[in-house]
């Protein structure tokens, strides 16, 4: 280990704080990924796990789940697109078979507290019914809390629920259909790098004090040392030259070993993957030279990674670079990559909402409101051009 980093943060205010506390003087620094991993994700602890998660308005941050079912009506119009263009491929039927035809899978990862998966199902029930009575739609969570979250929003919605199981990632089979992501790989954990006068070295939080301090060390793996050189040259091209000593950046292994177990999983089918980021040259700005982490906590985003420890969100943005190179590595084709505005737009958000306002008999106040939610999802600087949708096929 080399220096310490400025700003040492020293709050143990949570029981989770203490117990990664003791962990690190028992066993040594930690990198700021196994950090992430026990913060957002310890079973009893972690941000995610607690019994009482807080999202949406009332807890620390929304989603575009959360805007509304704008949001997720047009993804379901943007699977029956996709799912028109190759029928057969997502659905796992043979071209010219004369079998029935057969269901159709959706597997969503991460759903949060279940407002996409609940509004992409109705979307079907009331636009495409038959269509609909064909929907497997399968579940991965990994927080028990949520998963119980997910299971009380259907309690809620028995025309829906029967269309919908939950499924740990090991036990889902080789499946062909239809893979969604909004929002997920934003939450695995990442590796903290920064480039110093020796070349790039990673962040470990250590303990000094009675508190946790960033510490500069040596790369902890050579997959992340092999990945910060693959993304180098776009920086350098950005940047019109190198990066300037002292700049920060993640890097995500978590997210591509995501996409490699999906490919060993996915037959045929298509993925789309919505999140806030963009390629590795625009991630990163001169005035961010602390890269793109983040913690949420009441809607406040700071740089406080080690207060409230289990009881905030951290984050980064999504490494579309990084993400788009592996998926094609692993197989997947025909990346698309555009702004979520674009998206929604492309999908057909307007005509989306006309056909809800008329299939649901919305009162005006209503209506407008539908209205009001593509203007949050799509307004430039915000949800519009900070998510980025990046499709695949397999
Ligand atoms: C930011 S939330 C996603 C919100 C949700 N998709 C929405 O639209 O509101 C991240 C979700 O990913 C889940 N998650 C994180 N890692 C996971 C993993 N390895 N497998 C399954 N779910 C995971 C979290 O528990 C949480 O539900």
């Amino acid at each position: 280990m080399t220096s310490d980093l400025p700003l040492p943060q020293k709050s143990l205010n949570t029981p989770l704080a203490r117990l990664i506390a003791e962990q690190i003087q028992e066993a040594g620094p930690i990198t700021f990924r196994d950090f992430v991993e026990l913060a957002l994700y310890h079973p009893e602890l972690g941000y995610y796990n607690r019994s009482h998660t807080r999202l949406g308005k009332s807890g620390d941050f929304y989603t575009s789940s959360h805007v509304g079912p704008i949001f997720g009506w047009t993804i379901g119009r943007a699977i029956e697109k996709l799912l028109a263009a190759g029928e057969d491929s997502a659905s796992g039927g043979q071209r010219g078979s004369k079998r029935p035809r057969q269901s159709v899978l959706i597997v969503e990862f991460g759903a949060g507290e279940g407002f996409l998966a609940k509004d992409v199902l109705e979307y079907f029930r009331h636009l495409n019914p038959s269509f609909f009575e064909r929907i497997q739609y399968v579940i991965v969570e990994q927080s028990p809390a949520l998963r119980r979250a997910q299971a009380r929003l259907f309690d809620q919605h028995p025309d829906l629920q029967k269309r919908v199981r939950w499924c740990n990632v090991d036990d889902l089979e080789p499946f062909s259909g239809v893979v969604l992501a909004n929002e997920f790989v934003d939450a695995l954990p990442f590796h903290r790098v920064a480039l110093t006068d020796d070349g790039y070295e990673e962040i470990f939080v250590d303990m000094s004090e009675g508190g946790f301090v960033e510490k500069l060390g040596m790369i902890s793996s050579p997959r992340v040392d092999a990945l910060i050189h693959e993304v180098e040259v776009e920086f350098d091209e950005s940047w019109d030259g190198p990066w300037p000593v002292g700049q920060q950046m993640e890097i995500s292994i978590d997210a591509l070993d995501w996409i490699g177990s999906l490919a060993e999983r996915m037959e045929r089918g298509r993925v789309i993957i919505i999140d806030y980021g963009d390629t590795a040259g625009k991630l990163y700005g001169r005035d961010l030279t602390e890269g793109t982490v983040r913690a949420f906590f009441q809607h406040q985003i700071s740089d406080r990674y080690y207060e409230h420890v289990g009881e905030q969100d951290l984050t980064a943005d999504v490494n579309f670079s990084l993400l788009l190179k592996a998926a094609i590595e692993y197989g997947f084709e025909d990346p698309e990559f555009t702004t979520q505005a674009d998206f929604l737009l492309e999908n057909e958000v307007l005509k989306v909402v006309e056909d809800r306002e008329r299939i649901l008999h919305l009162s005006s106040g209503e209506a407008r409101n539908a209205r009001r939610q593509i203007l949050n999802l799509t307004l430039p600087e915000t949800m519009g051009t900070r998510f980025k949708v990046l499709t695949l096929k397999r």
